[in-house]
């Protein structure tokens, strides 16, 4: 089991259980977390599912690869040097994860 934290703009949390393997979107979509859309599914072609990764998270996952560094420069809300695309996080059994959703995706 994986945990993943999502603050909203509005600074509210929301928890939950994440399946290894899954994305941070995928686990957000499926539980109703506001704040990701995922409009492409996960197939790197949409960048509606921009977060703001925490420190820690950030020196888990590390930074984007060269096609999602190229798609982040098309986000809704301007990136950051901690922006990912939640898509391309895949959970790993017994880690936490925090990030946050910029206040729009589209
Ligand atoms: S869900 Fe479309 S780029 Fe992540």
């Amino acid at each position: 089991m994986s945990k993943v934290n999502y603050t909203a703009d509005d600074g509210t949390v929301t928890r939950i259980d994440g399946r290894p393997g899954d994305s941070v979107m995928e686990t957000a979509v499926r539980n109703g977390v506001p704040g990701i859309v995922g409009e492409c599914g996960g197939s790197l072609s949409c960048a509606t599912c921009h977060v703001f990764a925490a420190p820690e998270t950030f020196a888990l996952v590390g930074g984007p690869d060269d096609l999602e560094d190229e798609m982040l420069d098309g986000t809704a809300v301007e990136r950051a040097e901690n922006s990912r695309l939640s898509c391309q996080i895949r959970l790993e059994d017994g880690c936490e994860y925090h990030v946050t959703t910029p206040s729009t995706q589209i």
